[in-house]
């Protein structure tokens, strides 16, 4: 039914597509990874710590410049610029480095291609927002790597290589320098034994006590952000309490007042759906609405086999509200302004004795229909008996939905009909 193309997954088209860029960027990502770790290995240490094989480097010249291709042709694709650095940093990277005699060094030229993994960071950031303080360490903890590792690399060029010593252990030694020397450790067991090497190692100390300083800045931030819904809420709960404090609220009242934070916050995170929706752009406001009421939509027997535009009508304009067990929602008499829908919970209709259980409405059912139908005031009283899930839909929307809607019109008389013969003496 309606139900199921409104709330599926259609087919999005070029998702095909889509999936082949993802991949490509993956590949991309590690085959740059790999490039910045071996480009200093082979500068200092020649090709003896990790053979050189010409099929691997044209392999990797040829993905390269394949992916000049696939850059050019999405940001063409989605008139997004390529950028004159990107486009420079590709090029100069899929040049045939291995070609030329003596090449390592111009390896150098392949450590600007990391900027597509600091872009593809940004992109991530964007779209994973809710998960940006992990994505945070992740991230540092991957330029932290490639800084120390090219460090270490430089402070085994400075040393030099002696004949005959295993590389590993050269490598190993200057990696153990450069990090006891970047976390301000420093045991004095290697030392600069000339200029150039003092000079290299006050860099790399100025470089440990920034990175320091950018941890201890950023620690409070990661653990303070960790759950910023939580935070959010536990800060205002101690707001409320010295609020209820101050202006004596009775203890039992205050307990439903927590109480009903406290539902609020289990079920919908203590975020108010209505003003985060509000300042959505119309279409993608009527989806949202749709998806986040798609509960309600579900239950109301009469919403399943409903007309499209008679749904995305009511999703717009249909309100969430919550009552705590034994709220009353509204009293026989008082005049009709709303009628509601039950999302979850239970609502108990009471008569005009004010005690007695006339109904108890459950999830899928409506009621506050007569008042508005007929103007006329209430004709019970209407008490959550557990917590409630509503959605509340105004008088003025209720009669602009009816007059355009015959079949709505139709379904809610026929039930309200068949309640008053309930009701009826
Ligand atoms: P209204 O008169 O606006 O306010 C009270 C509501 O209780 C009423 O609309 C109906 O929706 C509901 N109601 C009244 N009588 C019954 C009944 N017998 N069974 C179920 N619901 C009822």
């Amino acid at each position: 039914m309606m139900q199921s193309h409104m709330f599926s997954r259609d087919a999005v088209p070029g998702r095909e597509q889509h999936l082949f860029l993802r991949v490509w960027a993956a590949l991309m990502l590690v085959l740059i990874t790999i490039g910045a770790i071996v480009a200093p290995l082979r500068i200092v240490l020649g090709d003896d710590l990790i053979p050189r094989t010409a099929l691997l480097d044209a392999l990797l010249t040829l993905l390269f410049a394949a992916d000049i291709a696939v850059n050019a042709g999405e940001s063409k694709r989605t008139g997004l610029p390529y950028g004159r650095f990107l486009l420079a940093a590709d090029i100069v990277s899929a040049i045939p480095f291995y070609l030329f005699p003596g090449y390592s060094w111009l390896l150098f030229l392949r450590l600007f291609k990391l900027a597509r993994v600091a872009r593809a960071m940004g992109a991530w950031r964007q779209q994973h927002m809710h998960h940006w303080n992990a994505l945070r360490l992740v991230y540092f903890i991957y330029w932290l790597a490639i800084a120390v590792h090219w460090l270490a690399s430089g402070w085994l060029s400075l040393r030099g290589i002696y004949p005959g010593a295993d590389r590993w252990t050269l490598y190993l030694h200057s990696l153990y320098w450069c990090i006891s020397t970047i976390t301000t450790i420093g045991y004095g067991d290697i030392t600069p034994a000339n200029n150039a090497q003092v000079v290299y190692a006050i860099v790399v100390m100025i470089f440990g006590v920034g990175m320091y300083g950018y941890v201890i800045a950023n620690i409070s931030t990661i653990i303070g952000n960790l759950q910023p819904a939580r935070t959010r809420y536990l800060a205002n709960m101690e707001k409320l309490g010295a609020f209820m404090r101050s202006r004596e609220i009775p203890p039992a009242m205050q307990r439903r007042i927590r109480d009903y934070y406290g539902y609020v916050w289990e079920h919908r995170l203590g975020y108010d759906e209505t003003s985060i929706v509000q300042g959505l752009p119309p279409g993608l406001l009527v989806e949202v609405s749709l998806f986040l009421k798609r509960d309600i939509i579900q239950k109301v027997p009469f919403f399943k086999g409903a007309d499209d535009q008679l749904i995305k009508e009511i999703a717009l304009v249909m309100q969430p509200v919550v009552y705590t067990p034994g709220d009353t929602v509204f009293l026989a008499g008082e005049p009709g302004a709303d009628m509601f829908f039950i999302s979850r919970g239970h609502c108990e209709v009471i008569g005009t004795d004010g005690r007695s259980i006339v109904a108890t409405l459950r999830e899928g059912d409506f009621f506050g229909e007569i008042a508005l139908l007929e103007h006329r005031p209430r004709s019970a009283s209407v008490r959550a008996a557990t917590y409630c899930d509503l959605y509340r839909l105004d008088k003025e929307s209720f009669d602009r939905v009816i007059a355009k809607f015959p079949e709505f019109a139709a379904h809610i008389g026929e039930t309200s009909a068949g309640r008053r013969r309930v009701d009826a003496p």
